[in-house]
């Protein structure tokens, strides 16, 4: 009977380590719009969220609809907190960010949703298009695992969840990214379809990978 006992035991604790394991500590850094959205959905599959802006007094609403599972913090909180740095801000902050982030990342994974445009980014969006985002973050934040993605999808359809099962380019080149990326993207209700760093203004909306939504469409324009 005690090793029965003892079996069943050790089976709960496997059971709950496992649903650990499948949970990530996630900080999204910029929680307006996209931030806002994803965070939410996030929470709703299951994780832990930290949501963070320059103003994290101000999140207290946004936390409630979240749930109990999220919570609020400084840009510092969150770099020290997540798995997973999801960052969701107007391209423009990222020479402020880069200083305020400086040596707190190396090593994490960043899942950046932030685009750069000339008019609202003015000369940081400009260089980051020229240069290309991917190359640009990373000069913004060395060392990371980077991934891009959710670049041209509107935070509304991710809300009323039209966008639910469409797939989504994911820029990426280690495996570490890769898989995080994925599994956020699918986490979100997306369907994740790899493509690398380079190619990612390409997903830039209006860029020639936006608004194909179908999985073996988007796989059919991997090759380059
Ligand atoms: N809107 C869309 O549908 C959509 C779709 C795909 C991608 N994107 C891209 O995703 C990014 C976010 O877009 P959004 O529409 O979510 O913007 P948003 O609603 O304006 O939210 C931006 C967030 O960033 C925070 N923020 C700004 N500067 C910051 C800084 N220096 N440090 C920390 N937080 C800062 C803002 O909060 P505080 O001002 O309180 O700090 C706010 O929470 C943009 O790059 C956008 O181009 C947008």
């Amino acid at each position: 009977m005690r090793r029965i006992l003892f079996l069943m035991f050790a089976a709960l604790v496997m059971c709950a380590s496992q649903v650990m394991a499948d949970t990530l500590k996630i900080s999204v850094i910029g929680a307006g719009n996209v931030g806002g959205t994803l965070g939410t959905l996030w929470t709703k599959a299951g994780h832990s969220v930290m949501f963070s802006s320059r103003h994290p007094e101000e999140l207290a609403d946004l936390v409630k609809r979240a749930g109990a599972n999220a919570r609020a913090g400084s840009v510092t909180d969150a770099a020290a907190w997540g798995d997973v740095i999801v960052l969701s801000v107007p391209y423009g902050a990222m020479p402020v960010l880069s200083e305020q982030l400086k040596g707190k990342l190396g090593g994490k994974v960043v899942f950046s949703t932030s685009n750069p445009f000339s008019g609202r980014d003015g000369d940081v969006g400009s260089k980051a298009l020229e240069m290309g985002a991917a190359l640009a973050d990373q000069q913004y934040l060395p060392g990371v695992h980077l991934v891009r993605a959710f670049n041209a999808v509107g935070y509304a359809s991710m809300k009323d969840e039209s966008g639910k099962g469409k797939a989504i380019p994911v820029f990426a080149d280690d495996a570490q990214a890769k898989d995080l990326g994925a599994r956020l993207v699918r986490d979100a209700g997306f369907l994740p379809v790899i493509f690398p760093l380079a190619r990612a203004n390409e997903g830039l909306p209006r860029g020639p990978l936006s608004g194909l939504w179908n999985e073996a469409e988007l796989k059919g324009r991997l090759a380059p």
